[in-house]
C-alpha cells in the first residue's frame, strides 16, 4: 500500500499552543493518595510526595494540570484542604462514594506542581456551590495580601500569591449526575457572573466554561450554543469530554473515533462560531479539551463496585490496564489534536496518575509507565511549535463511525527556532505495511535527525509491573531522506516519530 503526503513551510495551521499537552488530576481513587502523595512509601520525600512518580511525571514535560476535578469539584469545599492538616476534616466524597481525608489540599498540591514543573489550573464549585465561595477561592489563591482570604494564605506559609491564571467555571454541569447540575441558561447566567468576579480579582484570568460531557449527550450541542449566548464576552475557553473504547473489538472502528472526535471539534467551533456572529463580537472563544482518554476496560465493572462499597478511603478506581491498540489510538488522537490546533489551545490528558492514566503506581511498591505514556510523551516533547498541513493521498476505509478514514494518521509540526519538523505517522491498517512518501518543500535543507516507533507488538499487550517497559518507544531504522522527501516502510499497526532538521546543511543544525 502506497501512500505520498504533502507538507509545505508556509502552509500552516496554526502556532500550537503548548497547552495542547496537559493533564487532568482529579481527588478520586488512588489518583492523589498512593498516586503521587503516599507518606511512608520508600520513595516518599520530606513532603510526602512520591519521587518515582514524580520523575515519570517530569519526563513528560507537561505545561499545565487541571485540579482537583471533575465530578469531584462539584460537591468540594476547597477550604477544608488548607490549614493545619490534623484539623482538617474528613467528609464525603459524593461523587465516587468515597471519604476524602483532605490531607492534600491547594497548597500541597502547588506545591507539588511547581517541583513538577507544571503551571496549575483550578476548577471551582458551581455545583453545590457557587460565586461567592468561587471569589473566596481565588482571593486566598491569587490575592497579594491585605485581605481576610490572603493574610489568611499567608498565615499558613505561602507569602506570595500563585498568580493562576486558568480557571474552570466548574465540571459537566449538564450532566444529570453531577452534584449540582443545572439547565444550561441556568448555568450560563451563573458562568457569566462567576466569570466577572473572577476577572475582578485575576484580570489576565483565562475562563473555561463547560460544554457538554461529551457528544453523546441528548443536550448537545443546544447546551454549548445556550451557554455561550449567555456568557461568551466573558469567557475564553468552552471544555470538550470525550473518552473512548472498543468494547465492540472491531481496531479500524475505534481508531476512526479519531475522526468522529474531528467532527466533534469542528461542530462545537461552528457553534462558537454562530454565538460570535449573533453576538457582533470580535474576541474568540477557543476550545479547551479538558478531559480525553481511552477509557472502557473496567469502566463498567467500576460503576458496579461504587455501588456496593461503603466509603472507602483512596479505593483502587478506574485503573485502567492500557494496551498497545489504546497507544495507538492516542497516537491518533493526539495528531487529531494537532491539526486541529487553530481552535483547540488546551487540551488534558485525563488523567495523569493511577485513574485512567499513563502512570500506574502501586501503594507501598512500583511506578511505571502505561503504553499510552509513550505517544502522550513525544507529542508533548516534540509537537511543539507550528502546526504544518499535511496533504495526503492514500487508501481509505468504512466503518460504523465514519467513512473514508485515511489508513495513515499523519500530522506534522514545525519548530522554526530549531529548524526542526517532526512527523507523527500511525499506520492504522491491520495488515499491512505502507509505503510512504512525504515531500518537504520549501525547506533549506533536510536530514534525518531522529526516528523512533513502537512496532510489533500484539493489540492486546499490555505493561505492567512484572515488565514495564515491555511496550515503548524504540529507535526505528525504516524511514530514510532523499531529494527533500522523506521515504519509509511503516509496518502495519505501528506508530512513528520522525524529527527531520530542515536548516542550511552545514548551518545550526548542519
Ligand atoms: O475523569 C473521570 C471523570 O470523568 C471526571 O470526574 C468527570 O469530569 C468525567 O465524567
Amino acid at each position: 500500500m502506497e501512500v505520498r503526503a504533502a507538507v509545505h513551510r508556509d502552509f500552516r495551521i496554526a502556532t500550537i499552543d503548548d497547552r495542547l499537552y496537559s493533564a487532568f488530576i482529579e481527588h478520586m481513587g488512588r489518583a492523589i493518595y498512593s498516586g503521587i502523595y503516599e507518606p511512608g512509601h520508600p520513595e516518599a520525600d520530606a513532603s510526602g510526595f512520591r519521587k518515582d512518580v514524580q520523575a515519570l511525571v517530569r519526563d513528560l514535560d507537561i505545561p499545565a494540570i487541571r485540579y482537583p476535578g471533575g465530578n469531584f469539584v462539584s460537591a468540594y469545599r476547597w477550604e477544608d484542604g488548607i490549614g493545619p492538616v490534623e484539623e482538617r476534616p474528613v467528609r464525603l466524597d459524593l461523587a465516587w462514594r468515597s471519604k476524602e481525608t483532605n490531607r492534600v489540599g491547594i497548597n500541597e498540591f502547588a506545591q507539588w506542581a511547581r517541583e513538577a514543573g507544571i503551571e496549575m489550573m483550578l476548577a471551582v464549585n458551581l455545583g453545590s456551590r457557587g460565586l461567592e465561595d468561587a471569589r473566596n477561592f481565588v482571593e486566598y489563591v491569587n490575592h497579594p495580601s491585605g485581605t481576610y482570604w490572603s493574610d489568611l494564605r499567608r498565615a499558613h506559609g505561602v507569602e506570595e500569591p500563585y498568580g493562576v491564571r486558568m480557571w474552570c467555571l466548574g465540571n459537566e454541569m449538564d450532566g444529570p449526575w453531577q452534584i449540582g447540575h443545572k439547565e444550561a441558561r441556568v448555568y450560563g447566567r451563573l458562568a457569566d457572573e462567576t466569570a466577572k468576579a473572577l476577572r475582578a480579582i485575576t484580570p489576565g484570568a483565562e475562563l473555561v466554561v463547560c460544554g457538554s460531557s461529551n457528544d453523546e449527550m441528548p443536550t448537545y450541542p443546544d447546551w454549548e450554543h445556550q451557554v455561550l449566548e449567555e456568557c461568551y464576552e466573558n469567557v475564553d475557553y468552552i471544555s470538550l469530554h470525550k473518552y473512548f473504547g472498543n468494547n465492540s473489538r472491531d481496531t479500524l472502528n475505534f481508531f476512526a473515533k479519531i475522526e468522529e472526535t474531528g467532527r466533534y471539534i469542528q461542530s462545537v467551533a461552528g457553534v462558537i462560531d454562530y454565538v460570535k456572529a449573533k453576538k457582533r463580537a470580535k474576541k474568540d472563544v477557543f476550545i479547551c479539551f479538558d478531559e480525553w482518554n481511552v477509557w472502557y476496560h473496567k469502566r463498567a465493572e467500576d460503576k458496579e463496585r461504587i455501588k456496593r462499597w461503603n466509603w472507602p478511603e483512596a479505593p483502587e478506581l478506574l485503573e485502567e490496564t492500557y494496551n498497545f491498540e489504546d497507544a495507538l489510538f492516542v497516537a491518533g488522537l493526539l495528531n487529531e489534536f494537532i491539526r486541529r490546533s487553530d481552535r483547540v489551545k488546551i487540551a488534558c490528558i485525563a488523567q495523569l496518575v493511577n485513574v485512567i492514566a499513563p502512570i500506574r503506581a502501586e501503594r507501598g511498591g512500583a511506578a511505571w509507565r502505561q503504553t499510552i505514556y509513550w505517544p502522550y510523551q513525544m507529542a508533548s516533547l516534540y509537537g511543539r511549535g507550528e502546526a504544518l498541513r499535511v496533504a495526503v493521498d492514500g487508501p481509505t476505509y468504512d466503518c460504523r463511525v465514519a467513512d473514508d478514514v485515511p489508513y495513515l494518521d499523519i500530522a506534522a509540526t514545525y519548530d522554526r527556532a530549531a529548524e526542526v519538523v517532526t512527523v507523527f505517522a500511525v499506520n492504522r491498517h491491520l495488515h499491512e505495511p505502507i509505503d510512504v512518501n512525504v515531500s518537504l518543500t520549501g525547506f533549506d535543507g533536510l536530514g534525518l535527525r531522529m526516528h523512533k516507533t513502537m512496532q510489533g507488538h500484539d493489540l492486546l499487550e499490555t505493561n505492567g509491573p512484572e515488565a514495564p517497559d515491555r511496550i515503548s518507544m524504540v529507535p526505528g531504522a525504516s524511514v530514510a531522506v532523499e531529494d527533500g522527501h522523506l521515504r519509509g516502510k511503516l509496518p502495519a499497526l505501528s506508530y512513528h516519530v520522525v524529527r527531520l532538521d530542515v536548516g542550511r546543511p552545514g548551518g545550526r543544525n548542519g
